[in-house]
């Protein structure tokens, strides 16, 4: 296994990678200046993530996972696909959550097998085995250095093998086999533009797999891994709070900056920017800075409007760290005062959040929290006048309070009962657009406070906690001198 990977030039990546090289600037060279044909210098690779946990905590987990794997089962992890986004222009690279839990590898083209009896690779039997590319000379000239099989097998302690020896492997592991899972499929669906029809992939991969062997069980998901990783071990703990403390700082660097003038667009970039310069990987899904009205739509994300005048902010946002991620929502007035209608609409809100905080307890149903916050809102709004009947509330809070938070925002895992390990989100909200049937003092409001829920044995730990919420606190924060409109 372990050979010069400078040897390997001729080595191709998978074909999906390929057009990620980009031909523009290729095309305004002349052929003279362009890159040798073959180029044979790999950059060196050092592992991007230098607060990840050890290899063994990657191999604990593929452990417990082959303890739940079945007689005659093999277990597929797909790397996540590289998505294009226009022309010849990719996304940003995120890896499956699934292979990032399990092994580490931050690569595209990577698959992880698990299986319960082993395969024989040459004289050794292996239960778990990683397929990578091959470095690739030309790709990496231009994308930076990846992660081989040789380099997989030194820094993550896992038997590794060239992609190339997947397919075939494949094949004569499934002879033995009677069930074969895959935990999620890159692609799940893809629409057809011409018939608008959804073409699963699952269903194509049943085909397949009936043509070369009828008998093995093809199963998409793996309820065990699912559960495992719902109930986070103390790595992943380590790395959310790493993410929420990033998230907190950043906050407070975008109320240093707000005043009633300002840019939606400043304020995310003020945010986007603290992420990065804390060595956040990015955002764990689309920042929402929203103002005034705009804080009644729930996942706005254009952030192209100026926050007027005694207004309120609606900032929803998180960073990612090593691949977790952070959920933090506050919303504050712009001049540094909550108006009598916001206060009392954020004041109901808070007291929804705390007292679905108090249901956050190990035991107690996955949704008990929500059903509080859900019955606070009710009576609230009772009392101020806004709604004429309790199930009305749906119109204004009409999203859940909880979800699981780890990799994803909105993480897998059980919702019948809170264990201990959970990380939930608690975020209540009100919403009242304009044109609501109710008075129009209270049209334009929006409303969510969230924070990060570690559920523990005895109790929980508000893990985003130094994020002033209550009323006195942010507006003793707003309360500095340079609250006037900004000039221009
Ligand atoms: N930011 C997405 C959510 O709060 O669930
Ligand atoms: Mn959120
Ligand atoms: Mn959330």
């Amino acid at each position: 296994m372990h050979r010069d990977p400078c040897r390997h030039f001729l080595n191709r990546g998978p074909l999906h990678l390929l057009p990620a090289i980009s031909s523009i600037v290729l095309a305004l060279l002349p052929p003279a200046v362009g890159l040798p044909a073959k180029a044979e210098w790999l950059p060196p690779y050092e592992y991007p993530y230098s607060d990840a946990p050890p290899p063994s905590v990657y191999q604990s987990r593929r452990h417990r996972v082959l303890q739940h794997l079945g007689p005659r089962s093999l277990l597929l992890v797909f790397a996540a696909d590289p998505r294009l986004r226009n022309g010849d222009v990719y996304y940003p690279y995120r890896q499956s959550s699934w292979l990032w839990y399990l092994t580490g590898v931050p690569e595209p083209g990577a698959v992880l097998l698990l299986s319960s009896q082993g395969i024989t690779v040459g004289e050794q039997r292996l239960r778990e085995l990683l397929f990578l590319p091959d470095r690739n000379p030309t790709l990496e000239r231009w994308e930076g250095p990846r992660m081989g099989p040789t380099e997989a097998e030194r820094l993550l302690q896992l038997r590794a093998l060239p992609r190339s020896q997947f397919d075939s492997l494949l094949l004569s592991v499934l002879a033995e086999t009677d069930t074969l899972y895959i935990v999620a499929l890159p692609t799940p669906m893809m629409r057809l533009p011409l018939s608008g029809r959804l073409l699963p992939a699952e269903r194509e991969e049943k085909e397949w797999l009936r043509e070369r062997s009828p008998r093995v069980v093809l199963r998409q998901g793996f309820p065990p891994l699912a559960r495992m990783r719902a109930k986070k071990d103390s790595a992943e703990i380590r790395l959310i709070r790493r993410a929420i403390a990033i998230t907190a700082n950043a906050l407070h660097q975008l109320w240093r900056q707000a005043r009633p003038g300002i840019g939606e667009w400043e304020l995310l970039a003020t945010l986007e920017g603290a992420f990065r310069n804390q060595g956040a990987d990015g955002t764990a899904f689309p920042t929402i800075v929203a103002s005034g009205p705009n804080a009644c739509i729930l996942h706005y994300t254009s952030a192209r409007r100026r926050v007027q005048e005694n207004e309120l902010v609606l900032v929803d946002c998180g960073a990612e760290y090593a691949g977790y991620a952070a959920d933090i929502t506050r919303t504050f007035p712009i001049s540094g005062r909550f108006t009598t209608e916001q206060r009392a609409i954020y004041e109901a809100v808070l007291e929804a959040q705390d007292s679905a905080l108090a249901a956050c307890r190990p035991g107690l149903p996955f949704w008990l929290p929500h059903q509080r916050a859900l019955s606070v809102l009710q009576r609230r709004l009772t009392e101020l006048g806004l709604l004429k009947a309790p199930d009305d509330i749906r119109q204004y809070f009409p999203h859940a309070t909880s979800h699981h938070l780890g990799l994803d925002v909105h993480d897998v895992g059980p919702t019948d009962t809170l264990r201990p390990g959970f990380v939930i989100a608690v975020e209540p909200g009100l919403y009242i657009p304009p044109g609501s049937p109710c008075d129009q003092r209270w049209w334009g409001i929006g409303v969510r406070i969230e924070d990060d829920v570690l559920i523990t044995e005895t109790g929980a730990e508000v893990l985003s906690a130094t994020v002033p919420r209550r009323v006195e606190d942010i507006e003793s924060l707003l309360s500095r001198p340079i609250r006037s409109p900004q000039r221009r």
